[in-house]
Order: structure tokens, then sequence, then C-alpha cells
């Protein structure tokens, strides 16, 4: 581990400190400058630095691209392989091009400024038997801000960098057709009470975070609707995003009375963290974390007897993050 952090260092020196602008210290140097470092070992640092900055910028490279195959592996592949070569390269710099230094003594806490020179010289002097300095800062800068750049990049998935609109578009428009599950159109006759379903916009990519819609059938009269959206449930059918709006889960659970009189009214739950949302009020969060209503889609029945969406949700889709409630659904 010494030899690691002294390789990393001496590289690392070569940025700031060029040899012939640093004289020895007053006493003279205290590493033996020894015999040059073996070139074979300083290429295959440089080699293996090399490789570590082709392997992060690799995995920029497929962490991009969405049409490439088995892209979760190939990312595990490229990250874990530039650290791997990474640390292959300064253990290989650390054994063949730092000269070794055994300490006798207890290694303290330096207390005097000349102790913390002494020690700076040695850093600095730990490199000077290296020949090829440029071509290993070169292939060590390109390394480390390969692979640093590859560190950070997942967190792009967070959200979008600067553009958040594509967030806010939806497939729905009014008219489209609800296609269940199977495929098929949606009959509204055919809706169940006490019965969950999901359902697509008719040729829309179903993988869309707008996409997706929870439709249940409750009676008429148990609907309390805001007033605007009086006209959104035909016989009682109410639709919704499947999309949680506190971390973006999909709604899978419906819960019913199974004893009406004493139990809760029918409601939409989250399994994540089971947050809770009453369909019969227009999806208002009745439990849980979720910080807003799931948005409701407006629903008609067309004159083949197929649910259609009357338009588009009522407020924006998706997980909560900041300026959500600021704009709705394009
Ligand atoms: S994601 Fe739905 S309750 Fe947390």
């Amino acid at each position: 581990m010494k030899r690691f952090f002294l390789a990393l260092l001496a590289i690392i020196n070569g940025f700031r400190r060029r040899r012939s602008e640093e004289p020895p210290g007053p006493s003279g140097p205290i590493v033996s400058p020894g015999p040059p470092a073996p070139r074979g070992a300083e290429l295959a640092v440089a080699a293996l630095l090399l490789v570590a900055a082709l392997l992060g910028v690799g995995f920029m490279f497929v962490y991009a691209t969405e049409s490439v195959g088995n892209r979760t592996q190939w990312e595990g592949l490229t990250l874990g392989g530039a650290f791997l070569f990474l640390a292959i390269a300064l253990i290989t710099a650390g054994k063949h091009l730092v000269p070794e230094e055994e300490v006798e003594e207890d290694y303290h806490d330096p207390e005097h400024p000349s102790e913390e020179e002494a020690i700076d010289q040695i850093v600095r002097e730990s490199g000077s038997r290296i020949t090829r300095k440029k071509l290993l800062i070169t292939a060590g800068g390109a390394a480390g801000a390969a692979v640093g750049l590859a560190a950070i990049t997942p967190a792009l998935t967070l959200g979008p960098l600067l553009d958040t609109d594509e967030l806010r578009d939806t497939p729905w428009r009014r008219g489209l057709r609800l296609i269940g599950d199977d495929g098929k159109p949606m009959f509204a006759d055919q809706v169940e009470e006490e019965t969950f379903y999901t359902a697509f916009p008719e040729h829309a990519k179903r993988d869309l975070l707008g996409a997706p819609v929870v439709v249940v059938r409750l009676p008429p009269a148990q609907l309390k609707l805001p007033p605007e959206r009086a006209q959104w449930a035909p016989m009682g059918i109410v639709a919704f995003s499947k999309v949680c709006t506190h971390a973006g889960c999909a709604i899978a659970l419906y819960r019913k009375p199974t004893f009406a009189p004493t139990q809760p009214r029918p409601a939409l739950v989250c399994p994540c963290h089971y947050s809770t949302f009453d369909p019969a009020r227009g999806g208002e969060v009745i439990f849980g974390p979720a910080g807003r209503p799931l948005p409701q889609l407006p629903l008609m029945v067309g004159s083949d007897g197929v649910l259609r969406a009357g338009g588009n949700f009522s407020g924006q889709v998706g997980p909560s993050y900041s300026t959500v409630r600021s704009r709705g659904p394009t």
C-alpha cells in the first residue's frame, strides 16, 4: 500500500515540478539517485494507464448509447476494467519506478517545518529515476480524467441535466384509444368494479414515462371529483398515471374493502413505500410519503364503445423533483 501511494504521489508530483527546477535540499539528496528506472516498466505503466483511460471513455460511450446490446454487462466490464488497469498501473509503478526506502523508526506526524520539507523532498526525489516523465504524466492525466469522469457519469441518471421537457411529454391526446395489457382496445362495458386494469395509449411506445395508466371502475355515486373533472369518468370509470408521484414506482396494488360499512374506500396503493391514493377524489393522497395526487387522465367513450382519452393528464406525470409543481404535461 505504501508503494501504491508513493507511485501515485510521484506521478502527480510530475505535474507540479520538473526535476531541473527542484534543487536538492540543503543537506543534499535524501533518496539516492540510483540507476534510471527500467524503460520497459515505464512503457508498461504508460500502456496500462492508457488502457484504463480507453476503458473509462468506453464506459461513457456505452452509458450514453441505448442501442448497445447487453448494456449493463458492458458498463460493468468497462468501468471495472478501468479501475482494475489503473490499480495495476499504480502497483507496477510502485514496484518498478519508485526507489525503495526502508524506514527503521516509527513514523510520526511532522512537528517541525524542516521535517515536512524532508518528506516533500523524499516524495519529489522518489520520481527522480523516471526518464519518461512526460509520457507517464500524459498517460496518468488521461487515465485520471477518463476514470474520474466515468465514475461520476452515472449521476446523470438522477435526471435530465439541462432540458427537463421530456419529463413533461406524454403520448396521451384527445381521442386516443386505451389499449389493455393484452394489446386489445378496452371496451367501457367490460371494465368491472373491484378490478384493477393497466392500459396504454394506442400506437405509442409502452415504456414512455407518461404512457401507462391504471383504470378502475367505481359506483358513480361514490365519485367526489373536482367540479372541472365532472365529465372525466364515464360510467364511473377513472384512469390515473401508473407512476407513483413519490419516487416513481409502478402503482401495482388496488385496496378494496371486503366489508364496505366499516372498511376504508377503494384505493390505489404503491408497493414501494405504501403511498395510497383515492381514485374517487381525483387521486388525492390519503396515506404515505407521496406529496401530490396521481395525475388523472380524462376519459370518454367512443361511438364504438371503446374507452378513449379526453385529453392529457391533470398534472405532471412521474416522481417529484424541484419545479414539478410549476408546469403541467405537454
Ligand atoms: S415510490 Fe411510491 S410510495 Fe414511494
